[in-house]
């Protein structure tokens, strides 16, 4: 393994969107447009932003008020705000004589004097209280009560963040009305019948769909023809793919055997159930493939052939054994797709009393105020254009924690210029910045395919690739881990895996080696070691997948649960 990474290997291993990012210098970036910049843990996301900042002040002359800084959590924000102020007072303290290896200080005070920056920075120091450095709510809240008038939204309402009761007696009105509806002599209703069936009562079903109560995005069921289709195509495709490679599996597996013509017939059946369509098979009233079908892929048959015809016959018959277990289970699946009809339609119904009742009562939750900006910013009013007067830069970290909605605000507001019907020539600019790897289990409901949406929405996407934090052995570590092969070196060109999925890849990181003078150690087995080591840059923990998960609750899921809360 190599400290430092050869670049022209890893450039060439790199997906094509990702080679068109530039490594960010924070002394010359463009403060103009949408800019995107993506970067792992610890290799200095917050301390460009600090850097940005210091440059919006000095060089576009704005107000604190004027910068929005956004990020996800109240703990986050007061560490942003902490970390400007010091780099402010950082700057007035050493202008003029820095570090002559901090090429971002030697361009700054190549422009400025310190006549010039003392004012400007001074006042930045005075009034960071007032500063706009906020959680997304905070900004959505004021910006709604701000622009009370643009935005059309009643904001003399109170701020509810349980709003779970007004929910649940949404879905009790909905489960009342569709059991209201029975007839004396016929019992309750079939869509009532299929709605308990999964959901037996109103609170079992406000769980199971709180986040779609809670939401806007129409909300589509499959239909049971929908299902239907799908595994017809799956049967005409096997069919196809079976046909296709006949000759060999007579040839390996029917005519050399003893029961040659049993087992020929048996083929022929599976080949009719193939053929068959799904209406004449439910007249017979099952979907399930025959046995004697099913036994012409029996891996019994093949366990001792030579283990390259016995793989090859492996990977010819799995998409034949995953319908077997599709059969088995699509009457139910069609079943229960009604049942999320049904479903669907009450959302519909759930969502409307639920708006009502929050009217009547003026309250608003959380994703209330974020749904209501995103529908404002959408329509034709001077909305966005008020709020990029009064933000004409924003910078938000922790970006891959973004959700649609909230990107749709961003997006109105800060890439309006691209939109024609605006005729919006406020100069503006955005900084998306944020780690995409840290969002696959859409923790805090963020959503990665925001991120890669907006990775190509953005003017210019940018890239910081050294890590500041960690020591070399650590980064070497962790990139290996992540690259998941031998990292490219100078004699080979490696090729990463697919660690992440959802078309996110891992950039290797270089290690700066400063941490590498203070290492992190310490002693196995010491009391106070226990607190250094829950702080450790990187954790491995082990899960035993040897257990029966169908028997409750899994150790697997015990320990994911335990180790984020
Ligand atoms: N260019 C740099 N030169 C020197 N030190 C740096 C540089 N960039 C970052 N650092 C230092 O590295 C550490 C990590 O930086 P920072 O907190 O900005 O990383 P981050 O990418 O925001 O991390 P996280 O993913 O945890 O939010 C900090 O101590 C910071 O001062
Ligand atoms: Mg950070």
């Amino acid at each position: 393994m190599t400290d430092s990474l050869p670049d022209s290997n890893l450039n060439s291993s790199l997906k094509p969107g990702i080679k068109e990012m530039q490594p960010l210098i924070a002394e010359s970036l463009p403060l103009q447009g949408c800019h995107l910049i993506e970067a792992s843990a610890g290799t200095g996301k917050t301390y460009n932003i600090t850097r940005i900042y210091l440059r919006l002040l000095l060089e576009e002359k704005l107000d604190v008020k004027n910068i929005l800084v956004m990020t996800f959590t109240r703990a986050a924000t007061e560490e942003l705000r902490g970390r400007i102020a010091r780099e402010i007072r950082n700057a007035l303290d050493k202008w003029g004589h820095f570090d002559k290896n901090d090429t971002f200080f030697a361009a700054l005070t190549e422009k400025f004097t310190i006549e010039d920056v003392n004012p400007v920075l001074h006042n930045a120091l005075l009034h960071l209280d007032e500063a706009s450095i906020f959680t997304i709510h905070s900004f959505c809240k004021r910006v709604l009560s701000q622009q009370a008038f643009s935005s059309g939204v009643d904001f003399n309402v109170q701020m509810e963040t349980d709003t779970a009761e007004i929910e649940l007696e949404a879905v009790r009105d909905w489960y009342r009305t569709l059991a209201y509806k029975h007839k004396a002599d016929e019992g309750f209703t079939n869509d009532y019948q299929l709605l308990i069936q999964y959901w037996p009562a109103p609170d079992n079903f406000r769980k199971a769909f709180s986040d779609l109560l809670s939401s806007t995005t129409p909300v589509q069921a499959n239909t049971p023809e929908s299902i239907q289709a799908d595994f017809q195509q799956q049967k005409s495709e096997c069919l196809q793919h079976l046909q296709a490679h006949q000759s060999f599996v007579f040839e390996v597996l029917i005519d050399s055997h003893k029961e040659k013509f049993a087992r020929t017939d048996e083929w022929q059946v599976l080949m009719n159930w193939l053929n068959s369509d799904f209406f004449e098979l439910s007249e017979i009233s099952s979907q399930t493939m025959p046995k004697e079908a099913a036994a012409v892929f029996n891996g019994n048959r093949y366990g001792r052939k030579p283990a390259d015809i016995k793989q090859q016959l492996l990977d010819l018959f799995a998409p034949v054994k995953q319908l077997k277990e599709d059969a088995a289970e699509i009457e139910k699946q069609i079943e229960k797709s009604r049942s999320y009809q049904i479903a669907a339609q009450g959302i519909d119904f759930i969502r409307r009393k639920i708006s009502q009742a929050k009217q009547r009562a003026r309250v608003m939750n959380y994703d209330d105020l974020i749904n209501q900006l995103a529908a404002a910013a959408a329509k034709e009013n001077n909305l966005t254009q008020l709020i990029k007067e009064q933000y004409p830069v924003a910078l938000v970290d922790e970006f891959q924690d973004t959700d649609p909605q909230q990107y749709a605000i961003l997006k109105a507001v800060y890439q309006s210029s691209k939109n024609a019907a605006t005729d919006d020539s406020t100069p503006g600019a955005l900084y998306m910045i944020g780690d995409p790897k840290q969002a696959i289990y859409a923790f805090r409901s963020g959503d990665v395919f925001t991120y890669l949406a907006a990775r190509d929405d953005a003017d210019k996407q940018w890239l910081m690739d050294t890590n500041w934090r960690s020591s070399s052995n650590m980064v070497n570590a962790y990139n290996r881990l992540f690259y998941g092969a031998s990292l490219p070196s100078e004699n080979e060109s490696g090729t990463a895996q697919d660690v992440f999925g959802f078309d996110i890849q891992y950039i290797p990181v270089k290690a700066a080696d400063k941490a590498d003078k203070t290492p992190l150690t310490f002693a196995a087995g010491s009391a106070a070691n226990k607190q250094i080591r829950s702080n450790a840059a990187l954790q491995l923990i082990y899960f035993p997948f040897n257990e029966d998960y169908r028997s409750g609750r899994s150790k697997k899921e015990e320990m994911t649960q335990n180790f984020c809360s």
